[in-house]
């Protein structure tokens, strides 16, 4: 009982900080990416999306509070790439964790593109678009857990210039990945 009080409330907090450290935050402005389009999530897309993230993630969900975080807040802490129709091909979603957030450090919760576009460098577009409008809000680096078998996305974060830092504790096989943002937009331009 104690417990379950303790995590409802964990949810709630979780909310209200993520909440109050992008209040302030831009919203990722749309671009144009070749015949693609890059934007943040709006309120009326948050069916869509996560009816692709419960689909590739193979039926994983998100809680109450982290939904309407999502839904409020979609359009700073999740980058969709889409069609020309509109369609969303897929997303970076990102939030900040209790223990990284004074340290400017936002974490990406889940990346994914549909399976038909992959293979196309969309994911590597989106993450970079992302990466430098993160920086551009004062986010000083973005952490990241990947399984080490998940080759597709240790390579697609290793492409971009994550190092991986860790192993990720009480998880076995997964590794904790960092890119420094600015680093990562030094190598970009030059
Ligand atoms: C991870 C994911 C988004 C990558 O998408 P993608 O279309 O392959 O991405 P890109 O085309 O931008 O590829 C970027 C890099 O990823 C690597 N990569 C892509 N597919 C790969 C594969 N099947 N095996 C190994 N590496 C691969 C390549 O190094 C590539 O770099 P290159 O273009 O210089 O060769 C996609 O595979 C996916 O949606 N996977 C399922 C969801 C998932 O596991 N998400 C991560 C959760 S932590």
């Amino acid at each position: 009982m104690l417990r379950r009080v303790r995590v409802q409330i964990s949810r709630v907090l979780f909310f209200i900080r993520n909440m109050r450290a992008t209040g302030k935050m831009n919203e990722i402005a749309p671009c144009r990416y070749q015949e693609y389009y890059i934007a943040g999530l709006e309120a009326n897309q948050f069916d869509e999306m996560y009816e692709l993230y419960q689909t590739i993630s193979g039926g994983q969900t998100l809680g109450y509070w982290h939904r309407k975080l999502i839904k409020l807040r979609g359009n700073k802490l999740c980058g969709i790439i889409m069609d020309k129709n509109r369609r969303i091909l897929g997303f970076q979603l990102h939030h900040f964790k209790k223990r990284e957030l004074p340290k400017g450090i936002l974490y990406v919760e889940y990346g994914c593109l549909l399976p038909e576009v992959r293979g196309k460098s969309l994911s590597t577009a989106l993450r970079k678009y992302t990466a430098k409008h993160f920086l551009l809000q004062g986010i000083k680096g973005l952490s990241a857990h990947t399984h080490k078998e998940n080759y597709p996305a240790l390579n697609a974060a290793k492409s971009i210039g994550y190092a991986i830092t860790d192993e990720k504790p009480n998880a076995k096989g997964y590794l904790t990945l960092y890119l420094d943002l600015r680093k990562f937009c030094d190598l970009v331009n030059t």
